[in-house]
């Protein structure tokens, strides 16, 4: 008998006048992920400050969460990953798992990582003197021992600012990075490999990639090295040429995008998947994210500020805390944990009310609700 696919997606509903589609992807071991999704990110197999049971929670219901193979590969690392059986018997988490791939976060972390067509060359964060390199085949051989449901390919990421030849040098090598991952991975049958169409802002070469990128038998797609600066003209233009040219029937997941009003375009653009750090980092400094953008909890306006965060919030922190408490523990470790439980509950609230829009054909209206209320001055 032939095991069944890791990744099934089906369209449930379209939007009748954007490119919005609500999906469902179904993951090994019937692992439901409904599109389109927001998936925080857990760095190193954690969502700081916040409890697995707190994300499986109902109101919560997270469905999928991120992890980053660089910083996994360096701790716990492979050999404890290997010996519990991978990250999510390791994390008690049995939903879904996506993990980049680990060479964009060296080049983003570490000044001196250096690309060759061999993998990414960097000195080790422990010991400047010794070199390291990661190649697409390292890269797979640790995202097999971590064992995400989603894995990325290495690719090679100019910033959005870089011109010349080198844009289209970081495209052709992702193509050429791509057949080295898919012929790297152990765990094809279990693990999904995800190309990431690159290109920077140039529409040809981002064409040229995702047309090579189609030709691969993969079970969805990523468009990465954007959100790095550039305008939202330049940014929709390339999203959406992006996704006219990625095949209908699988997903579609734009890197590392996360802001509400980058949410809601990129949907109507037809992006089924997105992730940032930006919700969780931002909480870590006392931000919230309400409808109306945020609320800096520094601020001395919150001092005797008895409401919740946001009224309309039925997230556990605004069931119980005031703004007022929270500035008053504005350094404390239960702060994190409180803004991040509202700010990853504020975006898996986003995306399902997306859904639901969607799924009622009223994604037009939707939108134009909650522009008002993001810009009301452009109302
Ligand atoms: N995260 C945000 N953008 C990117 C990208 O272009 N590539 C990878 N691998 N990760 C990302
Ligand atoms: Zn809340």
């Amino acid at each position: 008998m032939t095991k069944p696919s890791p990744l099934t997606y089906k369209v449930l509903s379209k939007c009748s006048s954007s490119k919005a589609r609500r999906g469902l992807m179904i993951l090994r071991q019937n692992k439901p992920v409904e599109l389109p999704v927001f998936m925080p990110v857990g760095t190193q197999g954690t969502l700081k400050g916040i409890l697995v049971d707190q994300l499986k929670q109902d109101n919560m219901n997270c469905q999928i969460m991120l992890g980053n193979t660089y910083h996994l590969g360096l701790r716990p690392g492979p050999e404890i990953l290997k010996k519990v059986n991978g990250l999510h018997n390791f994390m008690n988490w049995d939903r879904a798992l996506l993990t980049d791939s680990g060479g964009f976060q060296m080049v983003s972390l570490l000044e001196l990582a250096e690309i060759t067509e061999e993998g990414v060359k960097f000195q080790s964060p422990f010991d400047s003197t010794k070199e390291s390199m990661l190649t697409p085949e390292e890269s797979i051989k640790l995202q097999n021992v971590i064992g995400a449901d989603i894995i990325m390919q290495l690719d090679d990421v100019v910033k959005t600012t870089t011109t010349g030849p080198r844009v289209e040098e970081a495209m052709l090598r992702t193509i050429r990075w791509i057949d080295r991952c898919l012929e790297a991975n152990e765990r094809n049958e279990d693990q999904s490999i995800f190309p990431i169409v690159q290109g920077g802002l140039q529409p040809e070469l981002r064409k040229q990639c995702a047309e090579a990128l189609t030709k691969r038998d993969v079970r969805g797609f990523a468009v990465g090295g954007l959100s790095g600066g550039e305008s939202k003209d330049e940014f929709w233009k390339i999203v959406s040429l992006s996704t006219d040219l990625l095949p209908e029937n699988k997903p579609r997941y734009l890197m590392g995008v996360g802001f509400a009003s980058d949410l809601i375009v990129c949907v109507a653009l037809g992006i089924d998947m997105f992730d940032c750090v930006f919700p969780t980092r931002t909480a870590r400094f006392g931000c919230a994210l309400v409808r109306k953008g945020q609320l800096n909890l520094r601020q001395q306006k919150y001092e005797c500020d008895l409401e919740p965060i946001d009224k309309r919030c039925k997230c556990s922190t605004c069931k119980t805390y005031t703004r007022a408490y929270i500035h008053s523990i504005i350094n404390e470790p239960l702060m994190c944990s409180l803004v991040s439980i509202h700010n990853v509950y504020f975006q898996l609230q986003l995306m399902r009310d997306i859904r639901e829009a969607i799924d009622q054909d009223k994604y037009p209206e939707f939108v134009k609700t909650y522009m008002d209320e993001l810009y009301p001055e452009n109302k």
